[in-house]
């Protein structure tokens, strides 16, 4: 294995040398003023990330953790939730309700395709009694490459009481999600996709909506219980022993991430996206998404062509050129691949992926010249220059 490797897959992430700076230090006790100081500073600023006025809760899990909390603490036994799916995270949501006891009402949208609010407006309609407690959504589903309008499904929800919970592991700081604005109750996010940290950390913000509905809720979980969270986090500190050194990396990747300015790192993954889509298109393979307004600015789903195995692309990629991008899950296995423009990702890394694919399909034999993938993906980094 070489040292310097490309890592394009949609988290965990490439890691910048100031964060790994940050985490490489000696243990510091989490209960020190310091350390308090260090999570007063880290909550305000993923408030800012989030761009929502209620706190945002740091857990020591991965993101899966925060998912779980976002059902335990605002669903009973018996509840009826809404849960849309487009991909394996929607069907993990499913599933931890399930296994909590809650009645899931589940719908299924086409691989590739968004949720659509119309639908969502129509089981809230039929629902007269209100017994539906929430809406389960992703804002990117990472294993297809779709981002669901979470805007619109919030309006489509118009004045049903449900709650509305969001899982934005990989939608978070990657493409614009004003939480207060489009009326998200609960969101969770997670530290190794733009956060440009290594898995461990989930956050999860609460509206006051969602706090009311906490009240009444029969908390099955200890590690999880977001009030223990609450009261701990008035103290700047967290229930249970952090992982310390994740949060010192995450008080620079913060950093990082303000300082660029969420607008412009938008901006950013909108060109990745479009980087790796004329690449893709250039070079004749087939996108999962069609439609580029639903398409990820994280991950870009592409469809393994017919006369080719997964297998052997992706040897190629590591073997040949240690470039590692994710291929498909579940239904979608050897069926797509995926490569990841998420965290600290330039221009210049996709293009050597880009470069990298070509070479490796070349070897395949499914393309017989090189440089066109490439030359597609120059020409959209200086579209990019010039606008600038
Ligand atoms: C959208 C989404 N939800 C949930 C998860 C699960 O997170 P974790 O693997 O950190 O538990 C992931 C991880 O890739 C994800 O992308």
């Amino acid at each position: 294995m070489y040292e310097k490797q490309l890592l394009l897959i949609p988290g965990p992430t490439m890691i910048p040398p100031r964060v790994l700076r940050a985490m490489s230090v000696p243990p510091m006790g989490h209960r020190s003023q310091k350390f308090s100081q260090v999570v007063k500073e880290v909550s305000e600023n993923l408030k800012k990330v989030f761009q929502t006025k209620n706190d945002v809760y740091i857990l020591t899990a991965s993101g899966t953790g925060a998912m779980e909390a976002a059902v335990t603490n605002f669903v009973n036994p018996g509840d009826k939730v809404l849960v849309l799916v487009n991909g394996k995270f929607g069907d993990r949501f499913a599933k931890i309700n399930k296994r909590y006891g809650v009645e899931v009402i589940r719908k299924d949208f086409e691989l590739g395709k968004p949720a659509d609010p119309k639908i969502v407006k129509e089981i809230l309609l039929e629902d007269k009694g209100q017994e539906i407690k929430a809406v389960f959504v992703q804002q990117n589903e990472t294993s297809t490459g779709i981002l669901n309008n979470i805007k619109a499904i919030k309006e489509a929800m118009a004045d049903h009481p449900a709650l509305l919970i969001v899982d934005s592991i990989s939608g978070m700081a990657v493409a614009n999600f004003p939480v207060d604005e489009w009326g998200a109750d609960v969101v969770v996010a997670g530290s190794q996709k733009a956060f440009m940290l290594p898995p461990g950390l989930a956050f999860i913000s609460v509206s006051e909506k969602a706090w009311k509905v906490n009240e009444t809720c029969k908390n099955y979980n200890f590690y999880f219980d977001l009030q223990a969270a609450r009261k701990n986090l008035t103290k700047d500190t967290t229930p249970f022993t952090p992982a310390t050194a994740l949060i010192l990396g995450l008080k620079e990747s913060l950093n990082i991430i303000l300082n660029e300015g969420l607008e412009n790192i938008y901006k950013k993954q909108e060109k990745f996206k479009e980087m790796v889509r004329e690449a893709v298109k250039a070079l004749c393979l087939e996108l999962l998404v069609k439609d580029e307004k639903s398409a990820s600015p994280a991950i870009t789903a592409i469809k393994v062509p017919d006369n080719i195995q997964w297998k052997d692309l992706n040897n190629i990629l590591l073997n040949d050129f240690n470039v590692q991008i994710a291929g498909g899950q579940d239904d979608l296995k050897g069926k797509i691949f995926r490569i990841g423009h998420i965290g600290y990702v330039q221009d210049m890394d996709l293009l050597t992926a880009v470069a990298a694919l070509e070479m490796a399909l070349y070897k395949l034999g499914f393309i017989k010249e090189l440089g066109i993938g490439v030359k597609a993906c120059q020409q959209v980094i200086l579209k990019h220059k010039e606008e600038a």
